[in-house]
């Protein structure tokens, strides 16, 4: 629907095609092969945006030999997660990463399967984000809880370990701006020390 002034007019309306049950997404619809092509075609896409090429910029100089994301969400389903998961994609192209780990517990086994076809590996458990670093590894945890990036942080807190820690993640400012979020039940266990 498109308002007098011809803009595109967005309501909160009934989410596609996800599944849930006592408040978890269960399954997507599509097949890990139709997800693999939706990705490809928004990896298309994002080619043709600045955004990509200003990221490229961003990570000049980083070294990375593992890229690992948490917290990509409902890609077989949500088009910024899958937006998100294209540009995964572009930054281990770019930076020539052969190993790009990959953990949300939302995923369903059509997500997962479609990971391993785009040469992805799923971390198999939860590791509640407290991977300690071992060489230079970049994290992508797009729009993720302030409690994964802190655990992400404490489990690195050393000066040798930071300097091999690379964050691509939302601004830590606009996190200590805004009030906690009230615990959601159904988040996974995460949090402090
Ligand atoms: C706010 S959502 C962001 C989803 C997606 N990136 C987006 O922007 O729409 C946070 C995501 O973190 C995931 N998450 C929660 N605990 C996690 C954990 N321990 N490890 C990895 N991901 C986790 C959730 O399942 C959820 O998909």
């Amino acid at each position: 629907m498109a308002n007098d002034d011809g803009f595109q007019i967005v309501s909160r309306g009934v989410r596609p095609r996800q599944h849930v049950r006592s408040g978890r997404k269960v399954c997507c619809d599509s097949g890990s092969v139709e997800i693999v092509s939706s990705v490809l075609r928004t990896r298309e896409d994002l080619n043709m945006m600045q955004y990509a090429a200003q990221i490229e910029g961003l990570l000049e100089g980083v070294e990375c030999e593992d890229l690992i994301c948490y917290g990509i969400g409902l890609f077989g389903t949500c088009r910024i997660a899958r937006l998100q998961l294209a540009l995964l994609l572009h930054i281990a192209s770019v930076k020539q990463v052969s190993k790009v780990l990959v953990y949300d517990p939302v995923l369903c086994p059509q997500e997962k399967a479609a990971l391993r076809e785009l040469h992805c590996v799923c971390i198999p458990e939860n590791e509640l984000c407290r991977r300690q670093v071992q060489t230079k590894t970049v994290f992508y945890m797009p729009h993720c809880g302030r409690a994964m990036y802190n655990n992400l942080i404490w489990a690195n807190w050393s000066p040798e370990k930071l300097s091999q820690l690379a964050l691509i993640g939302n601004s830590f400012q606009s996190y200590l701006d805004s009030p906690p979020p009230p615990s959601d039940p159904s988040d996974p266990e995460i949090i402090t020390k």
